[in-house]
């Protein structure tokens, strides 16, 4: 049977490291308020003006086809998740193509925030599933540091989110057993609002962006925090035991849980209720924040690379976030 195999993994984040002091030097926060709500301690953000999320996925992408032993040349399609894209057009995954020297390979922006991971990686195994396409890049980028309201009336989104680049290589397998054995995605866009930029937009008229706008500082994003940890906690255990219980598994075959990382108040609660103890859930968010569409790839690879996952284990994934939107996926590497 075919299926889809990550054959290797890579990251990157830039090296200025913010920590929570560093932030309350901006606005009223605490080093401890950030901790015990959400148990980031520092995170990355870009080191100057001019640097996008499909720069930093160039080094993410050249460590996962290194790590997957392809050629950049082996590669027929790019998949980019990024809520945090170069331009308002065109699709980030162009820049990216570029910037890698492949003219002529096929690139397809994901626009499913922190669910970009699970969503982008469905979109790949149908393609390879099919036949269509045999080597496909699925990168998750984001820099949020440039789009942070650094303000007491952006403090509880601001502490959150980080700047890195996750990536994987992915292709066929007849191995037994091996690859991507179930995947599951939902959204629900009733909740839309509850997490979102509003400007610039197609809707605003008779101009997407105005200096009234930018002064009521509508280009920042807005979050209902408590809905949206109500939802994840919900959804994330929801998703994982459907793909398991289509994968034939119980939790207890979980080699390890790679959680998107929002918060990790919600991947310790999630964990609970799936009833997989910590030590075999991946965190990451004490030192990069939320990464959004790169945190599931960045995780898993510094995992991979660390020695603790690798050939033969069951992984599961799990995501929530903007939309809302989530999904669940159990792999077998
Ligand atoms: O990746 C996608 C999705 N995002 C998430 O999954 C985030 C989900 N939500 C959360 O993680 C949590 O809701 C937060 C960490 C964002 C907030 O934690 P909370 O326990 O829900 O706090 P809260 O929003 O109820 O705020 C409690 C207090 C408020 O003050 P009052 O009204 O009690 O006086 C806030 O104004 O904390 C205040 N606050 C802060 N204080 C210090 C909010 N942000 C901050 C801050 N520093 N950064």
């Amino acid at each position: 049977m075919l299926r889809t195999a990550i054959l290797g993994a890579g990251h990157y984040v830039p090296s200025k490291v913010v920590t929570n002091d560093d932030l309350a030097k901006l606005f009223t926060t605490s080093d401890e308020w950030i901790v015990q709500r959400s148990g980031i301690r520092e995170r990355r953000y870009i080191e100057h003006d001019g640097i996008g999320a499909s720069d930093l996925a160039v080094p993410a992408v050249h460590m996962a086809c290194e790590r997957a032993g392809v050629a950049l040349s082996e590669i027929d399609a790019i998949l980019f998740a990024t809520l945090s894209p170069d331009a308002f057009f065109p699709g980030t995954g162009c820049f990216l193509q570029a910037k890698l020297g492949l003219p002529g390979v096929p690139a397809l922006d994901i626009r499913n925030q922190c669910s970009g991971f699970l969503y982008g990686l469905s979109v790949a195994d149908a393609w390879i599933r099919s036949g269509m396409y045999r080597r496909v890049l699925l990168v998750g980028s984001e820099v949020h540091s440039t789009g942070l309201d650094f303000t007491d009336e952006g403090r509880d989104v601001t502490v959150l989110f980080g700047d890195g680049a996750g990536a994987v290589v992915l292709g066929p397998t007849e191995e037994q057993g091996r690859g991507v054995l179930s995947l599951t995605l939902g959204a629900d866009g009733r909740g839309a609002k509850d997490l979102w930029i509003e400007a610039p937009s197609s809707a605003c008229s008779p101009e997407r962006i105005t200096h009234q706008m930018l002064d009521e500082r509508r280009q920042y994003t807005r979050m209902n925090g408590k809905q949206v940890f109500r939802w994840a906690t919900d959804k994330m255990p929801e998703a994982s035991r459907h793909v398991l219980r289509e994968a034939g598994i119980g939790t207890g075959d979980v080699d390890l849980f790679v959680p998107h990382q929002a918060n990790l108040r919600i991947n310790e609660l999630v964990a609970r209720k799936l009833e997989i103890p910590m030590d075999r859930v991946v965190t990451t968010i004490d030192r990069y924040g939320n990464t959004t569409a790169a945190s599931i790839p960045l995780s898993l690879s510094e995992a991979w690379a660390s020695g603790r996952t690798g050939p033969g284990a069951c992984v599961l994934f799990a995501a929530f976030g903007s939309g809302y939107t989530w999904g669940a996926g159990v792999v077998r590497l």
